[in-house]
């Protein structure tokens, strides 16, 4: 009976220190789904993520196929399939592949507090073939109808080689964040908040406690969540450590 009463207290105190070790104004990771990706500061779930964690512009959504969903100042939502938080990069896809027939209605829009990245901009000119073209790549998903195919081909590609008869050329588009190869992939970045300072150093990043709602500042998981525990429980490292190493060699006696 008292080995059961004390077992079950050192459980309590187990189960206790586990709970407290997360510090409760952490600004935890979550996900919508087991495939999708960890979402925490400076992005945020909405309705899931309590408001100091929630940095403006950087609101994610979950959807009913568990996609986590990008909310951008643009009529289109494309789902995250990766974010880099230390590169301060996200890589976004449209399940549809038509990513460059929505990309040129919205091609003058501002995406802030994004960009597209650099890395991924491309100057391409649009052929519409009347047939197949085998010497060009994939046609333009979305873009083609019945009796014609349109095509990217890079602008740099040296297109007087090429034999188009069947095609015209329809315009010329510069910087624009598409390649034929990836026609389903996008990929933005940010720079502010400058969070992959702290993911640098291993830290983690949060609002500024007394901050404007748009400061940042680095903090270091392992020390905050430490400090917190012992000031929670009104006590200190040492006094429960002690406690612990009590009912530890408690139990061995009774045995
Ligand atoms: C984008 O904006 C620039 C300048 O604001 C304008 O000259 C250009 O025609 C616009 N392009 C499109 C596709 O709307
Ligand atoms: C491509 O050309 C065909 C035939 O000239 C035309 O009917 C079609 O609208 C064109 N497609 C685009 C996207 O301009
Ligand atoms: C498109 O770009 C190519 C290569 O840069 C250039 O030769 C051509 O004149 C351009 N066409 C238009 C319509 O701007
Ligand atoms: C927030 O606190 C820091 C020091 O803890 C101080 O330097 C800063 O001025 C404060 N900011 C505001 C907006 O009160
Ligand atoms: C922590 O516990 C020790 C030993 O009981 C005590 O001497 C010390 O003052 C305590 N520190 C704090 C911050 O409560």
């Amino acid at each position: 009976m008292v080995k059961i009463i004390i077992s079950s207290f050192c459980l309590i105190f187990l189960a206790f220190s586990t709970v407290l070790g997360e510090p409760q104004d952490t600004c935890k990771k979550l996900k919508c789904g087991d495939k999708g990706p960890a979402v925490h500061f400076p992005f945020s779930l909405k309705g899931r993520h309590p408001d100091h964690c929630v940095f403006p512009g950087f609101v994610l959504s979950c959807n009913e196929k568990h996609e986590t969903i990008l909310d951008l100042p643009i009529p289109f939502k494309f789902p995250v399939k990766s974010i880099d938080y230390k590169a301060q990069a996200v890589q976004l896809y449209d399940p549809e592949s038509c990513l460059l027939v929505k990309l040129l209605k919205v091609f003058n829009k501002s995406i802030s507090p994004f960009h597209f990245s650099k890395d991924f901009m491309y100057d391409i000119t649009l052929f519409n073939c009347s047939l197949a073209e085998r010497q060009l790549d994939e046609p333009v998903p979305c873009f083609s109808g019945p009796g014609y195919q349109v095509y990217s081909v890079a602008s740099s590609y040296s297109i007087e080689n090429l034999a188009l008869l069947s095609c015209t050329k329809m315009y010329n588009l510069s910087s624009v964040p598409y390649f034929s190869d990836k026609p389903a992939n996008l990929y933005l970045e940010w720079s502010e908040p400058n969070c992959g300072q702290c993911e640098a150093m291993g830290k983690m990043c949060r609002l500024k406690n007394n901050g404007t709602k748009s400061e940042i500042e680095c903090v270091d998981f392992s020390k905050a969540g430490t400090k917190r525990k012992w000031v929670a429980t009104g006590t200190n490292a040492s006094t429960a450590a002690r406690n612990l190493n009590i009912q530890l060699e408690a139990i061995p006696e009774l045995e």
